[in-house]
């Protein structure tokens, strides 16, 4: 049996066998959702070869259960590259949640805007992302398996079914390309401008690793990033961890209106 494998048995023993149907990582700010679901949480330090997930705003619990219907599997904090060095620090916690049997996997993040029709406690679905680190998950993995086609990596049916519950739940959803800058430095307004020529509406230093293992994988994928500020020199709002933390609850009362209908 293989570590996910035998990580996806202790887990079944203590939450039941029955197959999550997505798993939610939550981004910085966002753990509260994780406290909606009816069901068990299983600390990541319980779960030997799980990341230390130690960022404030972050709450490294596994919850799964019960939330609006659905069975899920709600990972409360992400181990980011800039922790580590590795951006492969998700790889475990998605081969379980793969051995357990989900479909999908929906990531939310806080992002910085680079469009001002996008402020602060705006919503925005992803429909791409610019790999603008450089670095991938992948690399080192032997098999063929690795040429991974990113074509498609957010699901057109997934953000059509969250454009949906959107508009259900008069919620303004943002759609646009989401980069990856690698962190924890914030950027500087140059690369802010540089990644606005490329075609960047949000930066940030999480889920693009995470979307990439989840294709991998075989899992369906789709991101939503809760707006937090704007991107480095374009406006005079301050840039810092707690204001991440600060803001992210404005888009964090969205997000879960339309998360709840998505899964109801
Ligand atoms: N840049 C990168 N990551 C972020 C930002 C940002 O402006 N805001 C929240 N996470």
């Amino acid at each position: 049996m293989s570590k996910s494998g035998d990580l996806a048995r202790l887990i079944q023993d203590r939450a039941g066998a029955e197959p999550p149907r997505y798993g939610l990582i939550l981004g910085s700010g966002l753990s509260h959702l994780a406290d909606q679901v009816d069901g068990v949480a299983i600390d990541y330090a319980d779960l030997p070869g799980f990341p230390h997930a130690g960022v404030s705003g972050h709450t490294p619990k596994l919850v799964i259960g019960q939330l609006s219907g659905t069975r899920v599997a709600v990972f409360g904090g992400r181990s980011h590259y800039y922790e580590s060095g590795r951006a492969d620090a998700m790889r475990l916690p998605l081969e379980v949640l793969t051995d357990l049997g989900a479909e999908a996997l929906v990531a939310t993040n806080a992002a910085g805007s680079l469009r001002a029709d996008m402020p602060t406690g705006s919503l925005m679905l992803l429909t791409d992302h610019i790999n603008f680190s450089g670095l991938n998950p992948l690399i080192g993995e032997p098999s063929d398996r690795r040429f991974v086609p990113m074509g498609d990596a957010y699901d057109p049916g997934l953000r059509a079914k969250l454009r949906a519950s959107a508009e259900a739940t008069s919620v303004d959803l943002h759609e646009g390309v989401y980069a990856w800058y690698s962190g924890p430095s914030f950027e500087t307004p140059a690369e802010i401008r540089a990644i606005r020529t490329l075609g960047a509406d949000a930066v940030g230093m999480s889920t693009v690793p995470e979307v990439i293992l989840a294709r991998f994988l075989g899992l369906k994928a789709a991101a939503i990033s809760t707006i937090t500020n704007m991107a480095a020199g374009l406006s005079d709002e301050a840039i810092s961890h707690d204001h991440t933390k600060a803001m992210a609850p404005l888009g964090a009362a969205k997000l879960s209106s339309v998360l709840t209908d998505f899964l109801g």
